[in-house]
């Protein structure tokens, strides 16, 4: 049966849960992509996809216009490396077309899988990200909240543009992040099942963290803290806050993703008590 190729639409996700818990089980050795992650990719305006379909999706694609791209095969099908190049060629290609000037895609540890084809297409590993475990049996967390800080119960109408400005203020500059418009942050976020503890001092918002739930663990999506507060411990607590609802609703662990180079970051992971357990590789090309 030939292969077709036509755009993503958001009918897609269903299939595509399947294909990313096969694909990710290889390449990272494990899958912690939901669905709603998934719909949230196909529903920003500015993301283009490919779905390559035999009997059913073998091959996806999506290219934002940040450039971040994604491409993912079904490893079960019989020409799955072949699919991949394809699918990172028009990846590459489109770029071209859109005027994007970089790209960036992530990979697992494995020389082999995603590795080698990236490399074939002319990408070059350029970062190690870490993701951090903290095992919560046992562990009765508390956040302790500086003098003059306390915790807002998030609100996404009265809160959201404040969390979204700590957010990409707290971040800007940081190698890797994008600078995101609300929307698209919003979708990414809140879409996707996250909920925000904030710390707020004299009424208005200084840190913020994202918490939800990725493959069954407590997940912290992004930690910030406004610079002129930084270094009182609303970091810390904040991460303590996020544990505690995990303890409480009875997960396991809480994970979190964190740049190898950022090490303030680490240093305040490890102070808390979590460790690394997964390398992920990022690579990037020039367009
Ligand atoms: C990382 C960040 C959230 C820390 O916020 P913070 O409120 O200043 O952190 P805290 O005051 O709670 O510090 C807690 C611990 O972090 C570590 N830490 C914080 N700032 C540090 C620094 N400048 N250098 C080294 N370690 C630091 C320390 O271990 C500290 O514990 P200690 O005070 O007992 O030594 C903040 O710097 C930030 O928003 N950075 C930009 C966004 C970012 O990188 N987020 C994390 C991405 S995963």
């Amino acid at each position: 049966m030939p292969l077709t190729r036509r755009p993503g639409t958001a009918a897609d996700a269903r299939g595509l849960v399947e294909v990313y818990a096969a694909y990710d089980m290889v390449e990272f050795g494990e899958c912690d992509m939901e669905r709603s992650d998934i719909e949230a990719m196909l529903a920003l305006e500015d993301s283009e996809s490919l779905v390559v379909e035999d009997d059913g999706i073998v091959g996806f694609a999506d290219l934002a216009a940040n450039g971040e791209a994604e491409t993912l095969v079904d490893p079960s099908y019989d020409g799955a490396k072949d699919l991949h190049r394809e699918l990172l060629t028009w990846a590459v290609q489109r770029a071209g077309e859109r005027g994007i000037g970089r790209l960036e895609h992530w990979s697992g540890t494995s020389p082999e899988h995603a590795s080698r084809v990236l490399g074939a297409v002319g990408f070059e590993a350029v970062r190690t990200m870490w993701r951090m475990h903290r095992d919560l049996a046992a562990y009765r967390p508390e956040a302790v909240w500086p003098a003059g800080v306390s915790m807002r119960r998030f609100d996404l109408e009265r809160d959201g543009r404040d969390v979204w400005q700590v957010v990409m203020t707290s971040f800007a500059g940081a190698y890797g992040s994008h600078l995101r418009p609300y929307d698209d942050w919003v979708t990414r976020t809140i879409g996707t099942g996250y909920d925000v503890v904030c710390a707020e001092e004299d009424g208005a918002v200084v840190g913020v963290a994202t918490t939800g739930v990725r493959g069954g663990d407590g997940h912290v999506g992004q930690l910030a803290v406004l610079p002129e507060h930084r270094g009182r411990g609303i970091a810390r607590a904040l991460l303590h806050e996020c544990f505690r609802r995990d303890a409480v609703a009875g997960r396991a662990a809480t994970t979190l993703g964190v740049d190898g180079e950022n090490k303030t970051a680490r240093q305040l992971y490890e102070k808390a008590g979590m460790r690394v357990t997964k390398e992920f590789r990022r690579w990037e090309r020039d367009v």
